[in-house]
């Protein structure tokens, strides 16, 4: 099994606070998620590669791209953003990606990780040729496009079919999770567990991390 990644989410970031928030959770998170969104893949907009701008911190980063067609461009505008940031992995959506194995090789070439992430409807076998390719396959528990959802319990059965193929890999479940939905998904099989409101909407974020990994772990 890979090693258990708490990976605190967030949509669009408070200038003034989020430095702030950051520093506070930064040793207590292994990655850290920028959801993106392009209010054309999902009703909904976040800012841009803009937004990694004004982050300071030394977690890395998790970007979860939901917009249609990324182009090289795009992708390359998230990797320029901000030197000082470290890039773990880049996200796209199969749903939303027309040669996603292009895609994922442009990411791969710029030596980020790359991971496809699938909507709650979307089969796993959809993505079953795209395995090798990846190094996250991250299983949305909500339909992409708003934080505070309720868990989608029904997705945990694709959590459980991809760890039996994919005894190493890492599987990320990302939408409603609590320290009740991530003991489900980690009995799925899940490794790493994104968090938005569960987390920053907590009087004590630390604490929430820690609740959330002593359940998993
Ligand atoms: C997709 C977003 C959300 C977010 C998590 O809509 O990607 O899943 O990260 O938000 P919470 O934890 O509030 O469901």
């Amino acid at each position: 099994m890979p090693k258990i990644k708490i990976v605190p989410a967030i949509l669009s970031p408070n200038p003034k606070t989020v430095n702030r928030d950051l520093k506070e959770i930064e040793r207590y998170s292994d990655l850290l998620q920028i959801d993106i969104m392009d209010n054309v893949f999902v009703p909904n907009k976040t800012p841009q590669a803009e937004q990694l701008k004004i982050l300071d911190t030394k977690i890395p980063l998790d970007i979860h791209l939901m917009v249609r067609e990324p182009s090289r461009e795009y992708l390359m505008s998230f990797i320029k953003a901000n030197s000082k940031l470290k890039i773990n992995n880049i996200t796209v959506h199969y749903e939303a990606c027309s040669s996603i194995k292009k895609t994922l090789g442009f990411i791969k070439k710029n030596n980020i990780k790359a991971g496809v992430a699938i909507s709650p409807k979307t089969p796993l076998g959809k993505i079953k040729n795209l395995l090798d390719l990846v190094d996250v396959v991250l299983i949305m528990t909500v339909e992409p496009g708003f934080s505070g959802q309720g868990f989608i319990e029904n997705a945990l059965k694709k959590v459980t079919e991809l760890r039996k193929l994919k005894p190493k890999m890492d599987i990320e479940v990302d939408g409603g999770i609590n320290p009740h939905t991530a003991s489900l998904a980690a009995k799925a099989g899940a490794n790493m567990f994104v968090a938005n409101s569960y987390i920053f909407k907590a009087k004590d974020k630390v604490k929430a991390i820690k609740k959330l990994r002593a359940v998993v772990e």
